[in-house]
């Protein structure tokens, strides 16, 4: 089939690639000239594991390529699949992206008489693909639905997993406002064989929404029980949460004794909050929806609260276990929003050393592959000392912080580096590692206070 996909970012660019591997033929589109030269060079412009290989697989086989967006080029498609963002603005969504997009596709449809499917991948609020979008592309297009199609794709990758995620979905929801369209998306994901959930567009929607709030909840929740457990003292949240995940309504037992161990369990686990492009803008938008529709939000208001607080406890943490951090030297581990990606957006590593600013600390910082997104969003301070090689500078640093969960940064559990941390203070504000690793450093992190106030 031939896809056009607008909006190469994380998304769009993953989406595209993904069809394309399973033999569509996709344009990507993006309003960004750099993206498209880069993508045709056959380099991402974004990191996403096995994103490079795949990449460069379908444009051997001709499958795929990235074009400036314009009208005329996508006239040709059966189904144009939306895939810009949808930020927030003052607590608000803004969907002005999503807007321009659906102009750019009216005016395409007022030029070609071919059946063209509109199909939203961005994450909007109920009832915007059936109403905004529909009215917009209507209005602009002179069409009415029917003459074009219209459907609501939402999209679950995890960035770090992405291509994995997109092609071995456990879902595939296609909101649909016509039969042609549902035809259409079937035909699309004819190659995928896993649940497919044909539903109406604002239930496609709200699907979505459901989904990273109720995941969002459980981390707050935990968290909100990490802070407890920390202040009641003599409770390692850690332990308790193994009680807890023993449960088999979280955790299954297989006829043959074994667990199941699922993904789910990951969100059980307590840290110094979510950050990137979707849970907290998600969260967000369905409150203020939610809002609108005049409906109270108590729970995406104490998920938001508790999450804005997390970052807070770190802080506190150095602050007690610290007299005086004029000139201290501390090194952040990690500034992505979570391991294996570059994305930085809402990233909580980016929230703490703004805090730590304030401090009049010396900044060390690391990550595998996020420091060039980092050093845009950071660059209102300017003395932060980006490190490649973060073992080099640990015998020089006073506190050591654990921000971000990249697998390379548990080499700090062996023998020889933990002698390397003797001394000085380790924050794993992740739970990345186990504090026996440490007996000669004062290792503190969320969820566990030594001390009893009680
Ligand atoms: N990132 C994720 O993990 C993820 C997962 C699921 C859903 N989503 C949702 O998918 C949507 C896209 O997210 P993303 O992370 O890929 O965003 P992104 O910012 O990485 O990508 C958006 C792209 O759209 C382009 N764009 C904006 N306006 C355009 C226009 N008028 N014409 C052509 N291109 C235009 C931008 O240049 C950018 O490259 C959002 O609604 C997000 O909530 C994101």
């Amino acid at each position: 089939m031939k896809i056009g996909i607008i909006g190469t970012g994380y998304v769009g660019l993953i989406t595209g690639v993904g069809l394309a591997s399973k033999g569509h033929q996709v344009t990507c589109f993006d309003n960004q000239a750099w993206i498209i030269e880069k993508l045709n060079s056959g380099t991402p412009h974004i990191h996403e594991n096995g994103l490079n290989d795949l990449l460069g697989q379908v444009i051997k086989n001709n499958l795929f390529k990235a074009k400036l967006i314009s009208e005329s080029s996508l006239t040709d498609c059966e189904i144009i699949i939306v895939a810009v963002g949808t930020p927030t603005i003052n607590e608000h969504i803004d969907l002005s992206y999503i807007v321009n997009t659906a102009e750019t596709i009216g005016r395409a449809l007022k030029q070609t008489d071919n059946f063209i499917s509109v199909v939203i991948k961005s994450t909007v609020v109920p009832g915007t693909t059936d109403s905004l979008v529909l009215r917009t592309i209507e209005d602009v297009s002179g069409k009415k639905l029917g003459q074009f199609g219209l459907g609501m794709n939402p999209e679950f990758l995890r960035e770090g997993c992405a291509i994995d995620d997109f092609i071995y979905p456990d879902r595939i929801v296609m909101g649909h406002e016509d039969q042609k369209t549902l035809n259409l998306l079937e035909k699309l994901y004819s190659p995928w064989d896993c649940d497919k959930i044909s539903v109406n567009t604002r239930t496609a929607e709200m699907i979505k929404y459901a989904n990273n709030c109720l995941l969002a909840t459980q981390i707050s929740a935990v968290n909100e029980l990490a802070n407890i457990a920390a202040a009641t003292g003599n409770i390692d949240i850690m332990d308790v949460m193994k009680g807890v995940h023993a449960d088999k309504r979280w955790n299954p037992i297989l006829p043959n004794g074994n667990r199941i161990k699922p993904d789910i369990l990951s969100y059980l686990i307590p840290g110094c909050g979510f950050g990137g492009s979707c849970f907290p803008k998600d969260v967000k938008g369905l409150r203020s929806f939610s809002k609108h529709m005049g409906v109270d939000s108590f729970v995406l208001d104490a998920v938001l609260k508790t999450n804005e607080n997390q970052p807070l406890q770190v802080i506190d943490l150095l602050t007690k276990a610290v007299e005086n951090l004029n000139g201290k030297k501390i090194l952040i581990l990690g500034l992505t929003f979570k391991p294996d990606t570059d994305d930085v957006r809402e990233s909580i590593s980016i929230k703490i050393i703004h805090q730590l600013d304030q401090l009049k600390v010396e900044i060390f910082a690391h990550d595998p592959i996020g420091i060039p997104n980092a050093k845009n969003e950071l660059k209102d301070i300017p003395g932060i000392i980006y490190t490649e090689n973060w073992v080099e500078v640990l015998s020089t640093i006073d506190v050591v912080l654990i921000l971000t969960k990249w697998d390379e940064y548990k080499r700090l559990a062996n023998k020889e580096m933990s002698a390397k941390l003797a001394g000085k203070i380790l924050i794993d504000a992740r739970r990345l590692l186990a504090p026996e690793a440490f007996p000669g450093s004062t290792y503190l992190s969320i969820g566990l206070n030594k001390c009893s106030y009680v």
